[in-house]
């Protein structure tokens, strides 16, 4: 089947028992996908499908077919000098200094740029809500909400 991620066709096979995320970690490289509890709870493997926060974990290959999927490493822009320009979350995260092991990171990260998308600017209990889905072991929560708050901010500037 044609998979398409982060703007980008692949043809991959298509079996009854192919999870997202591990071909996109396995076979596309993309690792910045991270695999945690594996029963959809934690948060740490989400993906966009069309725009949606999805569990890469529990969704077979199958359900990305027609699909726009989009990970962590499809968030950066590039200049016309080549260069990367991170998208208003990854700058946001980086300036509140979220991250502690990381391994959460690209699933809030995720989440956070879903819920700007629906909603440009969200309250506090919007933000906490969402944000919500996504466990952190190492507890960064306060950090996270204040970074969603920051990139929301950083966003209506670029606009
Ligand atoms: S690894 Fe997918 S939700 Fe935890
Ligand atoms: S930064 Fe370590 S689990 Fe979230």
């Amino acid at each position: 089947m044609n998979l398409k991620v982060n703007r980008q066709d692949y043809q991959v096979e298509d079996t009854p028992d192919r999870l997202l995320l591990w071909v996109l970690r396995d076979e596309l490289g993309l690792t910045g996908t991270k695999f945690g509890c594996g029963i959809g709870i934690c948060g740490s493997c989400t993906v966009h499908l069309d725009g949606s926060p999805t569990r890469a974990c529990i969704t077979m290959l199958s359900a990305a077919n027609n699909m726009e999927v989009r990970t962590i490493e499809g968030l950066a822009e590039t200049d016309s000098a080549g260069e990367p320009v991170l998208h208003p979350v990854q700058k946001a995260f980086l300036d509140e200094q979220v991250p502690q092991c990381s391994w959460c990171m690209s699933g809030q990260m995720m989440t956070a740029v879903a819920l700007l998308e629906q909603n440009p600017n969200p309250n506090a209990d919007e933000i906490r809500q969402a944000m919500n889905s996504v466990y952190c072991r190492c507890g960064t929560y306060y950090r996270i909400r204040k970074a969603v708050e920051r990139a929301a901010q950083l966003k209506a500037v670029e606009q």
